[in-house]
Order: structure tokens, then sequence, then C-alpha cells
């Protein structure tokens, strides 16, 4: 009896003794597996996750950082480019088609991370992949900020970004057509009796429109041959005689509203005078002209000659014309633009709400058109 109690006491001391060896050993196998298993719960990536970052050595950086849903999904794909380990940190995951194919192509073509946020944030997947498949864009976050930018003129501003300009000259001339010769990708005005209507050269008016509302300017600022302008255009015009007269300044109409065939004739005359290439600086095609309209205006000083930049009446007119809703349709430096020679002499109505806007901001009408 005292020596079966004996040796009942010996197992316990073994037992004792073993087991907490047994636990050790396990635990001193599995030490990796359990330091991942922690690590995992620390940081919020898979346990998988973090023995690939073990495996690439790159988990003592990691740790360092927040999670990454990017880096989780992209670290264990065939797209991993240790290269972009610290991009893939700050790029937020979105669910989208190829969305790690892509943010590699984008981070090689240069995009920065915050580029790329940007981008997946605003733009549709097939605009995604035009930019994957082009040369970068620089400044995109401001290209996407302004407000006039339009995604579907997205591979237009791609390809135009090859000339020298800034973004915004970028997205303003891809939407006024620029980037297409003059005459080409030309749109048909469906409501020619809008005063606000844009008339250029890729904006055309049809052969037989006509305003309904023509009137003749009074002849006491009327040099042409029975000038006439649409009624709004006409009185705001007289008006702006009327002011002027007040502070000494003589100005008249020389030419205003002209038909379809009258300009036709006009551009013909020139173009035998002067030849193709210069007659095309000043003078509209038919169909093209403002002076088709019944808005525009070319203004005489006293003398009877179209005004120069050197006259008072130009001065006059550049200070005062957009209080009476006029504008100088084609300025100086603004000549890619508009298409036409600086002419220091056509005036076009557009109310003053909008003349004024144009004029303060010392754009054209077409840009102005082109940012809305
Ligand atoms: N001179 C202007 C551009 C016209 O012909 O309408
Ligand atoms: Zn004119």
């Amino acid at each position: 009896m005292k020596k079966y109690k004996k040796k009942k006491l010996s197992i316990k001391k073994i037992s004792c003794l073993l087991i907490p060896l047994i636990i050790i050993t396990v635990i001193i196998i599995n030490l990796t597996s359990i330091i991942t298993f922690c690590q995992s719960k620390i940081t919020g990536y898979e346990y998988e996750t973090i023995s690939t970052f073990h495996e690439l050595n790159v988990y003592d950086d990691i740790k360092k950082h927040d999670y990454s849903k990017t880096l989780e999904k992209i670290i264990t794909s065939e797209y991993y480019n240790p290269k972009y380990v610290k991009d893939y940190l700050d790029i937020l995951y979105q669910d989208r088609s190829n969305f790690l194919e892509n943010i590699n192509k984008l981070l090689s073509l240069g995009y920065n991370t915050s580029e790329i946020n940007a981008i997946y944030d605003n733009l549709t997947d097939d605009s995604i992949t035009l930019l994957t498949n082009n040369n970068y864009l620089k400044d995109i976050n401001n290209v996407i900020n302004l407000s006039y930018f339009h995604e579907d003129n997205l591979e237009r501003y791609l390809k135009y970004s090859k000339e020298n300009l800034n973004y915004d000259e970028i997205v303003t001339e891809v939407n006024a057509s620029l980037d297409y010769k003059y005459y080409t990708n030309v749109t048909s005005i469906n409501e020619p009796d809008n005063i606000t209507v844009l008339v250029n050269k890729y904006h055309s008016l049809s052969s037989d429109y006509v305003p309904n509302d023509l009137e003749t300017i009074n002849p006491k600022y009327n040099r042409g041959y029975n000038n006439k302008m649409r009624k709004v255009a006409r009185v705001a015009f007289e008006e702006m005689c009327e002011a002027a007269l007040k502070d000494n300044i003589t100005i008249y109409s020389g030419s205003a509203y002209r038909s379809y065939s009258y300009q036709k004739e006009l551009y013909n005359r020139y173009v035998s005078t002067n030849g193709f290439d210069e007659a095309e600086t000043f003078s509209a095609r038919a169909g093209y002209s403002e002076h088709q309209t019944g808005l525009a205006t070319d203004v005489m000083n006293k003398s009877l000659d179209y005004i120069s930049k050197d006259d008072k009446e130009y001065d006059w007119l550049i200070n005062n014309s957009y209080k009476y809703g006029f504008i100088l349709r084609y300025p100086e430096g603004k000549e890619r633009i508009t298409g036409y020679m600086y002419e220091e002499w056509h005036f076009r109505y557009l109310g003053v709400d909008i003349a004024t806007k144009v004029a303060k901001e010392g754009i054209t009408y077409d840009e102005y058109v082109a940012r809305k």
C-alpha cells in the first residue's frame, strides 16, 4: 500500500514536469505561427498576408503604417511590384474592374497616389483604361476639378496635351473644338435666335437664317447702307452711342446685319483680292459670320474710319461697351482662339451680364462658352 502511494506520487511529479515541457515545446515549434497570428490581429492583415510580408521582408516597414486593403489585395497577386509597396499603402482600394493591374500601370506612367485616388474617385472604368493607354496627363487633379472638365472629351484632352499649354488651356481649347482644324467638327446652330448664340468657325448658321426682329439703327449713329441690328441690340447700341456722345465720343455703326448671300459675296471678294489665306484671317465664310445674327456691328470713329486701338473711341468702348452689353469679339493675342485677326472695330451684343463677365475675365466669348 505504501509502495503504491509512492509510485502514484512520482507519476504526479513527472506529469507536473512533463506537461509544461510539452506546452513549451509546442509553443517553440509553433512560435512563428503564433507571432504571425498576433501580428495579424494587431495590423488587421490576413494571416497569409503577414506571412507574405515576412517572406518579402517588408513587415517591419509596413507595420508602421495603417492597414491598406490595396496592399493586402495586391501583395498576394501577380501584380505586386516591390517598387510600389509604399504607394500601395496610400491608394484607397476600390472594387473596380482591373483595379490592381490599372494602379500599377498608372504608377508606371508617373501618376502619384493622390492623383490615382482622384482618378478612381471621379472617372469611369473606360476613362481609366484610356489613361492607362496614354502618356501621363500633367495636373490631372486640376483637370478633373475644373467645373468644365467633360469626361467625354478625355481622349481629346490627352491628345491635345502634347501642345505646350497649361491644363486649363487644354480643357478650354478642346471644349472649344480647337483641337480640330477650323471649319471641321462643325455644329449646326439650332437656336439661332438666342441672344447668346455662339457663331464661329465651328458653329454655323443655316443659309436661310434671317433674324425676324431686325430694325434699322438710328441714322444719327448709322453710317452703313441702312444698317440693321436685332431690336435688343439696336436699342443697346443707340444707348451706347448716346452715352459716348455725352463723353464727347462719336461712334457709328459701319456694318451690322449681313445676310448669308451678302457675306458670301464679301468673302469671295476678299479671297480674290487678298488671297485665300489672308481672307481667312479677317473674313468669315458665309454661314459662319456673327453679322448674320444681327447682333454684331463694326464700329466707326468720328472720322468715319473703322476704329483702331489708337483711337479715343476705342478706349471709350473698351471701358464702357460691356455696360451696354457689347464685347470686343476678336481681341489682340487671341487670334488662335477666335480664328480671326485682331479686329478693333467688331463688337458683339451679348446682354449686359455676359458681356460684363467676358470683359472682366479678359477672355473671348469662345472661351466663355467652352467654360460653361
Ligand atoms: N470679320 C468678321 C470675322 C466676319 O466676317 O464676320
Ligand atoms: Zn465685323
